[in-house]
């Protein structure tokens, strides 16, 4: 049975987020289907989509009882709570694993059927980068949950609201840029609308009880020429300069002793890391928006 064309549930943790936001923005524009939008705090609710078929819940993942009673009745969750920079507050294995720990054993004890979890490209448990190795984890925790799972690994992702599409356009919008390793590293941008389609009609899908998959955007290139792309489409040419890698990793080494998160050598890693030899396979997620429109709609939201 097609449950959320029915009407069942879709709960969604990170409600928030980016992605969640587009999520829910699907979710409220269908004609069918409800949502259960998880937050970790009341201010979080503010810029959530609002549509009589999506409910919000205010619930920290410290509050197992609580995330059950949240998750009751939903027959999908869609895991969206993660971090790339760790904070004096969260680190990896606070925002990546923890939260997804409990996550599957809330969804276990509520009876949910399936988790879709977007996880990264690159994730893997025995990952020398704590990232990397965080999102890895957490797929564990997810494939061994003993529910249907479906993790979707993704590169950067671009859309309004995204931190990668806000630092594309900040980046792009002066007539020079320092980038690191000259952005020569390759990409494979994929737009968050096509990424929250694919979501949904994860989350609608009967069938095998395991499935991993990798979704990548249709272009292949480097990230000076995803920078230039966008200035050209915010109407100037850009000369992209090159901040060495090695001494990006040696400063942030050294700042790391004396502050937590922010840019680290594990994020620089992450960031320069080449999206086309992450990606192995992709995803069956029908046709994909081609970059040129991705890129158009991103250059809309800049203010001018
Ligand atoms: N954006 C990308 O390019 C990209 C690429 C690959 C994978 N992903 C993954 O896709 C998912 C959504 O990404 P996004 O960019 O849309 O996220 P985002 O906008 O950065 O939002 C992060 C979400 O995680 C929550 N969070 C932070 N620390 C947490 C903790 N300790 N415990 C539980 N939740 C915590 C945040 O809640 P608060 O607001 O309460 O802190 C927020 O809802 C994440 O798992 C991300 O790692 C994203």
């Amino acid at each position: 049975m097609n449950e959320q064309a029915d009407g069942g549930a879709v709960a969604v943790t990170g409600a928030n987020s980016a992605v969640g936001k587009a999520l829910l923005a699907q979710i409220a524009g269908r004609d069918t289907g409800r949502a259960v939008a998880l937050v970790r705090r009341e201010a979080a609710l503010e810029g959530l989509p609002r549509s009589p078929r999506i409910a919000s819940c205010v619930v920290t993942y410290e509050q197992p009882e609580r995330l059950v009673e949240t998750l009751a009745g939903a027959d999908c969750v869609v895991h969206l709570a993660g971090i790339l920079f760790e904070s004096r507050t969260t680190s990896y294995r606070t925002g990546n694993v923890e939260s997804t720990r409990a996550l599957v054993a809330a969804a276990q004890s509520a009876g949910v059927r399936h988790i879709v979890l977007v996880s990264s490209l690159g994730a893997d448990p025995r990952s020398s980068n704590g990232y990397f190795r965080s999102k890895g984890e957490a797929e564990r925790l997810v494939i061994g949950s003993g529910l249907k799972a479906t993790i979707i690994r993704t590169p950067l992702l671009l859309g309004p609201g995204t931190a990668g599409g806000r630092a594309l356009l900040r980046t792009a919008a002066g007539r020079s840029a320092r980038v690191l390793g000259g952005g020569s590293h390759r990409l494979r941008p994929l737009d968050v609308d096509d990424l929250c389609r694919a979501i949904l009609g994860y989350c609608r899908e009967s069938g095998a009880s395991v499935r991993i998959c990798a979704m990548v955007g249709p272009t292949i290139l480097t990230q000076r020429e995803l920078l230039q792309r966008t200035a050209r489409l915010l109407g100037h040419d850009l000369t992209v300069r090159s901040t060495p890698v090695w001494l990006a990793r040696l400063m942030t080494g050294l700042t790391g002793l004396i502050r937590t998160g922010g840019l680290t050598p594990a994020v620089i890693e992450v960031i320069t890391s080449d999206e086309a030899n992450l990606c192995v396979d992709r995803a069956p997620a029908g046709s994909l928006t081609p970059l040129s429109e991705t890129l158009a709609r991103l250059c809309e939201t800049r203010a001018p």
